[in-house]
């Protein structure tokens, strides 16, 4: 048999050792960041180097006592579990409760995930959802949630008001407020509706609240919130991670909390496909959760670049919509997202096209926060130009 290199070598996702048929990836959407090259191109051929508002990844230090709690956690030899340890279940249902206002969390209401991401993408599989089932989601969304639902054969719908899809089918509600990429945050009328509504239905919703710290003009809530779920979590689970409210993309560190029979079988499940968050990663997010100094320093960094990209944005003639909330500013100056990209590039100033989260976004760009003060004040002064 002639070597490959695996699934992604030379022999391709088909063609190699072994694999035969459907390839999965085949199913996945096309999501275009290639698209975006020639514009870093040129946004990189700015004199004063590029600004890249582009993605959404933190650019700030670790919190020290985040670094110290790793580091001292570093000699961990033996294998981490699934569910973490007491003290971590202590951490997450102590801070459900203390930030989200959620109350009488035990630990069979939370359970640690290894990044938010990769619970997005295999919720459904996890799930056993598959065809004939159908997963709904914003019709402007992060992409994860359609990825999630083409990874296990369902169908992928989307929704503008939840409570009007027709719930045939229908197995798995997602809900993102704070939203990527509009910023938009559902209010407490809105997810107690819908909450309702998926009970009613038979319909499991989960709520993906990465962006809940960082509310900006409204102070976003949580569905695990009593006014909001009753004070029971059947059928509600909230997603939360420590990617951007603590800077720690980098370590994967992230938890679900809620219904107590969907995060059994999820840890049934997740323990044979071992789904470990590393032993210090669970100490560090344990130190993490307990302090709330770092949060609010660094959520002062993003409100300062926030408004002083908002204010140069609009200098320039865009207007800025929804953007109550997360690390995003949803920007439009009426035209098509790429003559937006294309124009701010010649600026050194690299966006996101809003059509990277549905067509719904085709007239809109995304631009992150995740920049330093210096790159920050830099795009600011050539906007302002
Ligand atoms: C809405 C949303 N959910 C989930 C994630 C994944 O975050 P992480 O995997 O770092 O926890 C992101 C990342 O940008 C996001 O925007």
């Amino acid at each position: 048999m002639a070597s490959s290199t695996g699934p992604t070598g030379p022999t391709g996702p088909t063609g190699g050792a072994g694999l035969s048929g459907s390839s999965v990836s085949a199913r996945l959407p096309v999501f275009p960041w290639d698209k975006l090259e020639p514009y870093k191109a040129a946004a990189a051929a700015h004199d004063g180097g590029i600004v890249d508002l582009s993605v959404g990844t933190p650019v700030d230090p670790v919190p020290e006592l985040i670094r110290r709690a790793l580091t001292d956690a570093a000699d961990s030899p033996g294998y981490p579990t699934v569910w973490g340890t007491a003290e971590l279940r202590d951490a997450i249902t102590g801070w459900c409760e203390r930030r989200l206002g959620a109350a009488q969390l035990t630990h069979r209401n939370v359970l640690p995930v290894v990044g938010s991401k990769e619970f997005v993408a295999w919720l459904p599989t996890q799930l056993g959802l598959g065809p004939g089932d159908r997963v709904a989601y914003p019709r402007l969304a992060y992409p994860t949630y359609e990825v999630g639902a083409r990874l296990a054969r369902a169908e992928p719908v989307v929704y503008d008001d939840p409570t009007e899809l027709d719930p045939d089918g229908l197995r798995l509600l997602w809900l993102n407020s704070p939203s990527n990429p509009t910023g938009r945050v559902l209010d407490a009328e809105q997810l107690t509706r819908t909450v309702a509504w998926a009970r009613e239905h038979g319909v499991l919703l989960v709520s993906d609240e990465c962006y809940l710290e960082l509310g900006w003009d409204t102070d976003p809530v949580s569905v695990l919130h009593p006014e909001v779920c009753g004070g029971s979590y059947e059928g509600v689970v909230a997603v939360h991670s420590l990617s951007k409210r603590s800077n720690l993309a980098g370590y994967r560190a992230a938890f679900v909390a809620g219904d107590p029979a969907v995060l059994g079988e999820l840890l049934h499940i997740r323990k044979h496909g071992g789904m470990m968050v590393p032993a210090p990663v669970q100490a560090a997010t344990v130190a993490a959760l307990g302090d709330d100094a770092h949060v609010a320093q660094q959520r002062e960094r993003y409100a300062a670049r926030r408004a002083a990209l908002r204010t140069a944005l609009e200098g320039r003639g865009f207007r800025i919509e929804h953007s109550e909330a997360s690390l995003y500013l949803w920007a439009t100056r009426d035209e098509p997202c790429w003559d937006t990209v294309g124009d701010l590039s010649k600026l050194g100033v690299l966006v996101a096209p809003g059509d990277f989260y549905g067509t719904a976004g085709e007239r809109f760009v995304r631009v992150a926060l995740t920049a330093t003060d210096e790159r920050v004040a830099a795009a600011v002064r050539r906007l302002e130009s």
